[in-house]
């Protein structure tokens, strides 16, 4: 069995690693501020959920999970270009993530816009350029984005500025959470398959713990946001009392149910893999999570 701890910390030791040493360094382009403000969001931390999952998604599957860290990066190279457009003045307007003044506070505005358009493009050709067969990129270019645009976390984002101020159903909050967060999850767990060339059953199964897993994850970041310490979380709390959140519409009693049980939901998808226990454990972690 594999020990949690020790695995761990090798996933997040090459990601680190590959996000550090293989992006956006250039030492004869003009346009530096352009790639400081990149680099000093990617490598402000960050828990680096979405780069594990591909990674282990792909581990599960019998695949070289070092093999796949292009895949993981491109995939935190869109995360972190959503953060950074989620925290704008004309988004939700935050001065603080990762534990440091967000992207548009250091470098303005307009370089933060530009930051987070340069940190999606590149991450197609992160996917472009892993050493996968044409059909295997083509296949994650079509997840990654079919999860990030207009129909997942682009079309989630708006849902959820839309939804400001009023109250919404319960199958608003949902349409709302499973684009703006489960969608990227998704993508995450789906490429992990890919990259190990798994089959139809286990990108199925992939879905399945990611839409389950993203909705409690944002679930708890809702949780997070009431309950929360801003210091450990590196990011303001008490930021969202005009967003419609489940927690808005139920109370931290039954969302504490509730990230429970689609963690458990998520839990039961697992068994398409073999040596799910990283993974399990994982999930079982984020429950409670305080960062
Ligand atoms: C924050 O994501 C945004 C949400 C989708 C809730 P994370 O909580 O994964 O943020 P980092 O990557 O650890 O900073
Ligand atoms: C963020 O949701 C989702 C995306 C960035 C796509 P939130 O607005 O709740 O995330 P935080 O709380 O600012 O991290
Ligand atoms: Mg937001
Ligand atoms: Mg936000
Ligand atoms: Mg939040």
């Amino acid at each position: 069995m594999l020990n949690f701890d020790v695995q761990n910390q090798a996933y997040l030791a090459q990601v680190e690693k590959y996000l550090d040493s293989e992006c956006f360094q250039y030492s004869d382009e003009p346009q530096k501020e352009l790639f400081d403000a990149m680099r000093y969001s990617l490598l402000a931390g960050g828990k680096r959920l979405r780069p594990i999952f591909v990674l282990d998604f792909c581990r599960m599957c019998g695949g070289d999970w070092q093999k796949a860290l292009p895949f993981a990066a491109a995939v935190e190279m869109v995360h972190t270009y959503s953060l950074i457009h989620d925290d704008l003045p004309c988004m939700d307007n935050d001065d603080y993530r990762r534990g440091k003044p967000t992207n548009h506070k250091v470098y303005g505005e307009a370089t933060a816009v530009l930051a987070g358009d340069a940190l999606l493009t590149a991450a197609f050709a992160y996917i472009a350029k892993a050493p996968y067969s044409a059909e295997t990129r083509i296949r994650a270019v079509e997840i990654l984005s079919d999860c990030a645009g207009e129909l997942g976390m682009v079309g989630g984002q708006v849902l959820d500025m839309r939804s400001e101020d009023r109250q919404c159903t319960k199958q608003e909050v949902l349409d709302i959470q499973s684009r703006k967060t489960g969608a990227l999850i998704r993508a995450a767990c789906l490429l992990g398959v890919l990259a190990a060339d798994g089959g139809s059953e286990q990108l199925l199964a992939a879905k399945g713990f990611a839409d389950n897993l993203g909705l409690a994850f944002q679930i708890r970041d809702d949780i997070l946001d009431i309950i929360g310490d801003a210091k450990k979380l590196g990011k303001a709390v008490g930021v969202d009392a005009t967003k419609n959140t489940f927690v808005q519409l139920y109370g931290l009693e039954t969302c504490d149910k509730m990230v429970r049980e689609h963690t458990d939901k998520a839990l039961e998808y697992l068994s398409a893999f073999e040596n799910a226990d990283y993974m399990k454990h994982l999930a079982s972690l984020l429950t409670s999570r305080t960062v």
